[in-house]
């Protein structure tokens, strides 16, 4: 079939969606063309802004391909007191920054839960309310999701990693701490409390293949997501997950593929919010714009104080960790506008899917 009859359809199968991602590069512009109108018509050519704070890099898990799981010994642990995230909250909010995103590593534990909670109502107090809080900290019980929802969370990340459970398997170790069963309880949990809920993937890692990609795309079509935020697999070289580096594609062509994924993505899902990740730039200098132009729409600005910023290296080439707050301001300046978009100041950028959803159900009552 014509490329474009493809992209023309109003939904993709499996195989399409795996002749699209294994589209020859001369071919793939029409794919990144159709996307950017998509984006264009269902949700703009704004780009939001989500602040992002890596709160600690303290994790109970152990995860095969992340630089800061439980036993990998050669990094320095931080906690960010309360009194310096607050700081880089307002600083968000000073820049008119519409949202903020906490992120940190798994703990599941009352006072980590209660201390979220109160950060939470802190930070609703800068500005009346004025910003938006997405929440990334991992698998939760319920109970705590609602406890961080109530406290003024109103958005979470949790990505599936793979939706391909054999894979997921052989990414981390076979415990109950690290069950593809559960991070999908956690996902309808927290879609059932009320979230914006946003999951995604890793692109390009080992044994991974393009069938297993297009189910990932399928599977956040059929959980019906209201975000995505997926990127490309780098390696961190302590981790074990460092020893099938030779299985890997080459830096270039996983991030085609990350392109693929989220123009594919954005066809498939035309009003969801999707994050042009960081990971992008570790792989790719100019990177994240590219992503911009092939349908995503959300950018996170890291915006952690820069003493802490070293030690949360997820993978190699993590970028801005020698760069401020500050600089990370301007550079998003410059890089929005090469992606031809432009920065919406000062508002939360809500997930239009999400607010149809919303619309949608309270006229049935
Ligand atoms: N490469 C790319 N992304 C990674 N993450 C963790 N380790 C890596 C890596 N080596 C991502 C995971 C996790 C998020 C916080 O960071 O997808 O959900
Ligand atoms: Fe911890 Fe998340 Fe890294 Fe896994 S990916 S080790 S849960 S920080």
């Amino acid at each position: 079939m014509e490329i474009r009859t493809l992209l023309n359809q109003d939904s993709l199968t499996r195989e399409d969606i795996v002749l699209l991602l294994n589209l020859p590069r001369n071919e793939a512009s029409a794919l990144y063309e159709k996307a950017a109108s998509v984006r264009r018509q269902y949700v703009g050519d704004k780009v939001h802004l989500r602040g992002l704070i890596e709160l600690s890099n303290i994790c109970e898990k152990n995860c095969y391909y992340c630089g800061i799981r439980k036993d990998n010994r050669q990094i320095r642990r931080y906690n960010i007191p309360d009194d310096e995230v607050l700081k880089a909250a307002r600083f968000a909010f000073d820049n008119g920054f519409g949202s903020i995103a906490l992120q940190s590593g798994e703990i599941q534990s009352d006072s980590f839960t209660r201390r979220i909670s109160r950060l939470l109502r802190q930070i609703k107090k800068i500005g009346d309310g004025s910003l938006g809080i997405t929440l990334s900290c991992g698998e939760q019980s319920r109970e705590v999701y609602q406890e961080w929802f109530e406290a003024g969370a109103h958005r979470y990340l949790l990505r599936i990693e793979t939706s391909g459970k054999g894979l997921y398997g052989r990414l981390h170790p076979d415990d109950t701490r690290h069950r593809w069963d559960s991070r999908v309880r956690c996902l309808h949990d927290l879609q059932e409390t009320g979230y914006q809920t946003g999951t995604g993937v890793m692109i390009g890692l080992p044994f991974q293949t393009a069938e297993e990609l297009a189910d990932d795309l399928l599977f956040m079509k059929s959980f019906d997501i209201d975000m995505c935020g997926m990127g490309p697999y780098v390696v961190h070289n302590d981790t074990p997950l460092a020893v099938h580096e030779s299985l890997l594609l080459p830096v270039e062509q996983r991030f085609e593929l990350t392109m693929k994924m989220v123009a594919v993505l954005r066809i498939m899902m035309k009003d969801i919010n999707i994050v042009s990740a960081t990971a992008v730039q570790a792989i790719r200098k100019g990177g994240r714009e590219k992503i911009l132009q092939a349908g995503a729409n959300v950018l996170m600005p890291n915006i952690t104080p820069g003493k802490y910023r070293d030690s949360y290296l997820l993978y190699r080439n993590k970028p801005g960790t020698d760069e401020s707050a500050e600089d990370a301001v301007k550079n998003i300046e410059a890089l929005v506008k090469a992606a031809g978009m432009t920065i919406e100041y000062g508002k939360w950028g809500d997930s239009r899917h999400y607010l149809e959803k919303r619309k949608n159900t309270s006229h049935q009552h």
